[in-house]
């Protein structure tokens, strides 16, 4: 029987609508277009122009709707592999097997408390404020009246990085940064890093942090201090906990006071926490010195105001009856993980 392309052509089209995968679009591919197909044997034997032309005019519609149907079905394969592939984020895990639980990181002690106390404070309305660990010496001592003689001045106490900055021995110098930048009233709070050359023991790190608080305004007074205080330690420690001062020197504040606070443990009974004392020592406090009134341009007769200072690893010494300050700065998981 004579070869007919035009029985040909229609084959083809009926096996390529027949195909439904890419594999089987490729193999009519190959059976009708391929080297051994029986078109090309036959383009291969012309001898006359006008059965070329048939030929080729077959070979080319083939080839045109080959392609066509290649990329519809590419398409719908694409398609059908994104639906069937799709991740239901939705789905409980353990339907799609065994899951082993997975253990929840949690946040360093000191970040903690470091948070609970700029809730606290934003809760009064101060703005926490950014300090620089880097100081100069201007800033860390003059500005807030350290004394020529004063011994955190000396090398052997504080960490130098050239003649004249030295890496901040407490957060007190943001106290002059805000100052210089904004006029009262202030209420600012601001929390970091602080250095001091001491030897590595139970209760001394080079590194800890301190948050520092500094209000002035018209008319504050050491009532107000104490109120605050107050109030922050109750929201710390307990609504039962009571203030104290006891005076103390500052080269910053006149008066100067360290604040305690009444043991949480034994309620100021005495117990081991508190030395059988019945108070905790909190760190620092007392009326900004008009000094630094002076030292930022102020007239120091039209504000008053008051500053504290205090340990972040301290708190959470205090709150979660930790021993040491090392275990803060270890990363051993068996101590962080407790929290
Ligand atoms: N800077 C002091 C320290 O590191 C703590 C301190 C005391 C801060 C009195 C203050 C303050 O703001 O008024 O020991």
């Amino acid at each position: 029987m004579e070869w007919d392309p035009e029985t040909y052509e229609r084959d083809a089209v009926a096996a390529l609508k027949g195909a439904s995968t890419s594999e089987e679009v490729e193999s009519v591919s190959v059976s009708y277009l391929g080297r051994k197909s029986e078109l090309k044997q036959a383009l291969r034997d012309v001898r006359d122009r006008e059965t070329g032309m048939r030929l080729n005019a077959v070979r080319e519609a083939l080839e045109s709707a080959l392609a066509e149907k290649l990329s519809k079905v590419q398409a719908q394969e694409l398609e059908r592999r994104l639906s069937e592939e799709r991740v239901d984020v939705t789905l409980p895990a353990e339907l799609l097997g065994p899951v082993k639980p997975r253990r929840r990181g949690s946040l360093h002690p000191s970040t903690q408390v470091r948070r609970d106390v700029e809730d606290i404070f934003l809760g009064l309305g101060y703005e926490i404020v950014d300090g620089r660990e880097v100081e100069t010496t201007r800033y860390n001592f003059d500005a807030l009246a350290f004394p020529d003689w004063h011994p955190a001045r000396s090398r052997r106490s504080s960490l130098y990085v050239t003649g004249d900055t030295v890496m901040r021995t407490e957060t007190s110098p943001a106290q002059i940064h805000k100052m210089e930048e904004q006029r009262p009233p202030i209420y600012m709070l601001s929390i970091g890093r602080v250095y001091r050359r001491d030897t590595i023991d139970a209760t001394h790190f080079p590194v800890f942090h301190q948050f520092e608080g500094l209000a002035i305004d018209k008319g504050i007074s050491m009532a107000d201090l104490k109120g605050t205080l107050l109030y922050v330690m109750r929201q710390l420690y307990g609504p039962e906990r009571e203030v104290r001062f006891r005076t103390h020197y500052f080269p910053f504040t006149e008066p100067s006071m360290e604040p305690d606070v009444s043991c949480f443990q034994c309620g100021g009974a005495g117990c081991a926490l508190c030395k059988h004392s019945g108070w905790l020592e909190m760190g620092g406090s007392g009326m900004v010195d008009p000094y630094l009134y002076e030292f930022v341009g102020w007239d120091p007769e039209e504000y008053t105001g008051f500053a504290f200072g205090m340990g972040i690893e301290r708190t959470a010494q205090l709150r979660h009856s930790i021993p040491g300050i090392r275990p803060f700065w270890e990363n051993d998981l068996r101590f962080l993980r407790q929290f």
